[in-house]
């Protein structure tokens, strides 16, 4: 049998952390035939929720579950983890600053970076889902120096599913007959849905480019960009909560890809710290398409980008250094 791996999931006792919980105890996260010991970090105000969550993953008898650890203290809750999930976070509420809030993250994500620093195992991925996703990435590894900073990524994969849904309603063909969008920047209104490399396979046929098939340019260069930018708007007005189980099942698939490969022949989106690919700069985490393989991701290479794409990546790569100087500001 093999060794049970500990995933960490903070704001456990959260929306998300509901829904995730359990996709990652019953085996969605790495496979079903690999042992979990979740640890489940969240704060004072939510214990008797976190309590809670861990009595229901006792009531639901997951065979794969080994051990489930909630606490609200981040040293504990980092100990020996192999893979975090960082879902916890300050939101937003009515009349407040965006600086406040990003003050208020940034003194989370530098406190659990040095948990994550001290505790953690010495190859463990992260994944940060709450917002603002990227910059909270960022600080985080600024503030974790020992972790390898390919280990440090944010959530733009819930962009990535939303777009191949929006293609696949229009096509209405299946969503798995859809691959190879891209997810371009910061995961905010400004990312930037790229289709120009995404291709079909219709029933009975031979691979194709999206753009082939979808005749409709102007469908492709503005609705369906505005649509996958305000998708999480949507979802509020119509839930009147935000993306949950969608955005569970999105890191799911981040981290599944992540550690066991993407399949030949396609890519995903992930948020990563840049090294330059497509003149975009480092120093920030920015949505790349990427192919997974033995643990690895690397940045697909030689894409050709227009002008359209080119204005819409560099608009992005703005607002995360905007981003990165206000977060910057919260430090001092
Ligand atoms: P939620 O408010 O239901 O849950 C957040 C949880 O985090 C709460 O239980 C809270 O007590 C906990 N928390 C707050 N501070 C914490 C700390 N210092 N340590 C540990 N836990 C802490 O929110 P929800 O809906 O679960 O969303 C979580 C985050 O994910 C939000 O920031 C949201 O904006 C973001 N998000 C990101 C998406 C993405 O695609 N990257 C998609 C959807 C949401």
């Amino acid at each position: 049998a093999k060794e049970p791996v500990r995933v960490l999931v903070t704001g456990a006792a959260g929306q998300i952390g509901y829904a995730l919980v359990p996709m990652i105890a019953r085996g969605v996260l790495l496979g079903s035939d690999q042992p979990i010991i979740l640890h489940m970090l969240d704060i004072e105000p939510a214990i008797e929720s976190l309590n809670g969550v861990k009595m229901e993953l006792v009531d639901a008898a997951f065979p794969l579950l080994m051990d489930v650890v909630a606490t609200t203290d981040a040293m504990v809750a980092c100990k020996g983890v192999n893979i975090a999930v960082m879902v916890g976070g300050f939101p937003r509420k009515e009349g407040m600053e965006r600086k406040d809030v990003m003050s208020k993250n940034v003194s989370i994500y530098k406190a659990q970076a040095s948990a994550l620093e001290k505790q953690a195992a010495l190859d463990c991925k992260v994944l940060v889902v709450a917002n603002p996703a990227n910059t909270n990435a960022l600080i985080l590894k600024e503030f974790a120096p020992s972790i390898p900073e390919k280990n440090i990524t944010c959530l733009t994969r819930l962009d990535h599913n939303r777009a191949l849904g929006q293609l696949s309603e229009r096509l209405k063909i299946h969503v798995g007959q859809v691959k190879n969008v891209i997810i371009w920047g910061n995961h905010s209104s400004t990312q930037y849905p790229d289709v120009n490399h995404a291709t079909i396979t219709p029933t009975n046929s031979e691979e194709k480019p999206v753009r082939s098939i979808i005749a409709d340019d102007n469908w492709l260069n503005t609705e369906f960009i505005t649509t996958v930018q305000q998708r999480g708007a949507a979802i509020i007005k119509a839930r009147k909560l935000s993306s949950a189980l969608s955005a569970a099942s999105a890191a799911c698939d981040h981290i599944r890809d992540w550690v066991l490969g993407t399949p030949k022949g396609t890519w995903v989106s992930m948020g990563v710290y840049s090294d330059g690919s497509y003149g975009i700069q480092s120093g920030i985490i920015y949505s790349f398409p990427v192919t997974c393989d033995k643990g690895q991701w690397s940045i697909v290479q030689g894409l050709k980008i227009d002008n359209f794409s080119r204005e819409k990546m560099e608009a992005t790569a703005k607002e995360l250094v905007e981003e990165k100087t206000l977060a910057y500001s919260c430090l001092n």
